[in-house]
């Protein structure tokens, strides 16, 4: 099968938009209620979008908008593939690709995860300092893309200046925002207790199933990268009770304005920068 090109989603992308803004956010649970905030310009089902993979988790609509928070104009990505489904790499980072070719040029990328550093509660917000990749394979990997670096450098995946403004946009929203390693495991199974030690001793902060191959992806393109994690549990022996998919969606529900606000006043921020 010939799938769509990102150029020709982006392209397509393009003829639709109403506007063209800068800053794009995908949407991890515990962060789809800023959509609530946001004032529509136009919402856009996956479906239509030449190529984009259509999720199929609970929680993730799979739903383009064009809008604005507060006065800034932003393209909000509601629902991502992840590997875990059963995607190819190269359709897990399809909508990254497709984002870099319409124009966007700073990526915040939000997600849920279990909590590992001590200091953490269920319910907390990180800021992504750093990330440690154990999905087990990269998604450059393939043949190179002409035009884009083979060889990638990570040393600042998440740019300084962004993580400064998620910070300020945590005093202005009254969080206290944690900061820290978000480690990727391929999942969709939680983690062993055991292997929940062996990431703590890694220098892991929290562990998820997303946003490190988006992250990569956008830093072959040159974009700047943010990252958020709802904590919406301790992590797998850390916490007393077993792990299930309905406590990190409840822990998510409850702090959704927290995480909202969040997302608000850092696309406001962002405007000024
Ligand atoms: N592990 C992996 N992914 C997750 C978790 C977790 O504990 N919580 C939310 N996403």
């Amino acid at each position: 099968m010939n799938l769509p090109t990102p150029q020709k989603a982006a392209a397509w992308l393009k003829q639709a938009a109403p506007l063209r803004p800068t800053l794009a956010i995908v949407l991890g649970s515990g962060f789809h209620h800023v959509l609530t905030e946001l004032r529509v310009a136009k919402k856009i089902s996956y479906t239509k979008i030449p190529g984009l993979p259509k999720p199929t988790v609970s929680g993730h609509a799979g739903e383009l908008y064009f809008g604005h928070l507060g006065q800034n104009p932003v393209l909000v990505l509601s629902g991502r593939a992840h590997f875990y489904e059963g995607h190819e790499m190269e359709r897990v980072t399809f909508a990254t690709r497709t984002l870099a070719a319409f124009g966007i040029t700073d990526l915040l990328l939000t997600n849920a995860a279990g909590g590992l550093n001590r200091k953490f509660s269920a319910g907390d917000f990180m800021v992504l300092t750093d990330h440690i990749n154990l999905m087990g394979t990269n998604p450059l990997r393939g043949p190179a893309v002409a035009g884009l670096p083979r060889f990638v450098d990570l040393t600042a995946t998440y740019d300084k200046q962004l993580q400064a403004k998620l910070a300020k946009a945590g005093k202005i929203t009254k969080l206290k925002l944690q900061r820290g390693v978000y480690l990727a495991v391929s999942g969709p199974s939680y983690e062993t207790p055991a292997e929940i030690r062996a990431f703590a001793t890694l220098g892991a902060d929290a562990v998820g199933m997303s946003t490190v191959p988006e992250a990569i992806v956008a830093r072959q393109h040159g974009l700047r990268v943010a990252g958020v994690s709802c904590i919406t549990n301790l992590a797998a022996g850390i916490s007393k009770a077993n792990l299930s998919h309905t406590e990190v969606l409840e822990t998510a529900e409850r702090v959704k304005k927290s995480g909202a606000a969040l997302i608000r006043n850092f696309a406001e921020l962002y405007q000024k920068m």
